[in-house]
């Protein structure tokens, strides 16, 4: 059987240390079971030449095979192993824009971009809409989506996406970014922000994008959609429409310096925040979707997140290798990410 040899991208030793390989493989064997019908196997650690690689061994690789793995978060270059040498495997990705959308900004308490990919892939791999993900425009939500690491992600993948955070700041930073690099980039889009009223009263505010991939496509109506609104996550389900989302993507807050900001007096630690506000997330889950969150396991043991998902009515994969995603990233923070479906 033809075995492969993946380049881990260098920039993750230094985001995940000395995890890079081990969730390489964690992601790999999720892509294989879900994406790749199960025809992966053999999935070690190998060196050649000295440099470290993740080798797999695979029945004939098709081209929309190579065409996901292009998309793994950690891969660099994919070799097919001939005895002694390595043979490139052309892989393309499915960015549709620049990637510097996602490593432009710089701030602290930015979720790690490749980290941020890994979960989308995670949660996209275990929804319903595995098998589309190369060929449909997903919908993808982040519930707290900070300064939009998620949100550019999406985009880059060619997805509608809808993000939530409560900090102004993050929305008007989020705002004045995407707004500064669509113009940069000469693309075809519009974008506004406008206030979002209830009885007479505004609730939040809300940033509304549309973007052209090409000209001709914002010409011809078929452009991606990304919506910002700045308001409580525990109120998601008042700014979008039920089983809308074919994923959901997010980060939670570390609980270590400042715990969870929230707006009017609100100060929520991380795992309250999830308990309140997990049930309206999943009933903005289509039936199918599926939901990736991170969190630091040094604040909430994994079983507490767990619990909190599947009392929000969700199905946790809590086994194989969805347990292999737990990496330190500082002194303070070991994060470990859940997946969780909603019921077809
Ligand atoms: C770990 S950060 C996510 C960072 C984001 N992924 C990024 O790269 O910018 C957690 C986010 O949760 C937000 N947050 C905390 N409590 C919230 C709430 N009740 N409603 C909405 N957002 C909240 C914080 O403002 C923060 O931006």
């Amino acid at each position: 059987m033809p075995t492969y040899a993946l380049l881990v991208r260098p920039a993750l030793n230094r985001v995940y240390a000395d995890s890079s390989v081990d969730l390489m493989a964690a992601e790999l064997t999720v892509f294989g079971e879900r994406l790749l019908g199960g025809r992966i196997g053999g999935i070690e650690p190998t060196r050649i030449g000295g440099v470290p690689y993740l080798g797999f061994e695979a029945d004939s690789l098709t081209e929309r095979d190579t065409q996901h793995l292009a998309n793994l978060s950690s891969a660099y270059a994919l070799f097919e192993r001939r005895d002694d040498l390595l043979a490139p495997v052309e892989l393309t990705p499915l960015d549709k824009f620049d990637d510097d959308l996602v490593t432009i900004l710089k701030y602290s308490g930015k979720t790690n971009e490749h980290f941020t990919k890994l979960m989308l892939n995670l949660a996209v791999a275990s929804s319903d809409s595995a098998g589309e993900m190369l060929d449909r425009k997903l919908r993808v939500l982040d519930p707290l989506c900070g300064r939009g690491t998620t949100l550019n992600q999406a985009l880059l993948y060619g997805y509608d996406v809808a993000g939530i955070d409560v900090d102004g700041k993050d929305f008007d930073a989020y705002s004045t970014f995407i707004q500064t690099w669509l113009k940069r980039k000469r693309l075809k889009h519009s974008a506004e922000v406008t206030r979002v009223r209830r009885d007479g009263k505004v609730i939040a505010r809300r940033l509304a994008v549309s973007v052209g991939v090409s000209k001709e496509s914002y010409k011809a109506g078929d452009a991606l959609n990304l919506d910002f609104v700045n308001a409580d996550t525990t109120e998601a389900t008042r700014f979008h429409r039920a089983a809308t989302f074919d994923v959901i993507v997010a980060d939670a807050p570390y609980g270590v310096h400042h715990g969870s900001r929230a707006d009017g007096g609100l100060h929520r630690g991380p795992l309250e925040l999830v308990e309140s506000a997990a049930t309206g997330w999943a009933r903005l889950l289509r039936p199918g979707g599926a939901m990736a969150l991170s969190w630091n396991t040094n604040v909430i043991p994994r079983t507490a997140l767990v619990d909190a998902l599947a009392a929000a009515g969700l199905t946790p994969l809590d086994e194989g290798a969805y347990l292999g995603f737990a990496h330190r990233v500082d002194q303070a923070i070991v994060r470990d990410v859940v997946v969780a479906r909603k019921a077809d």
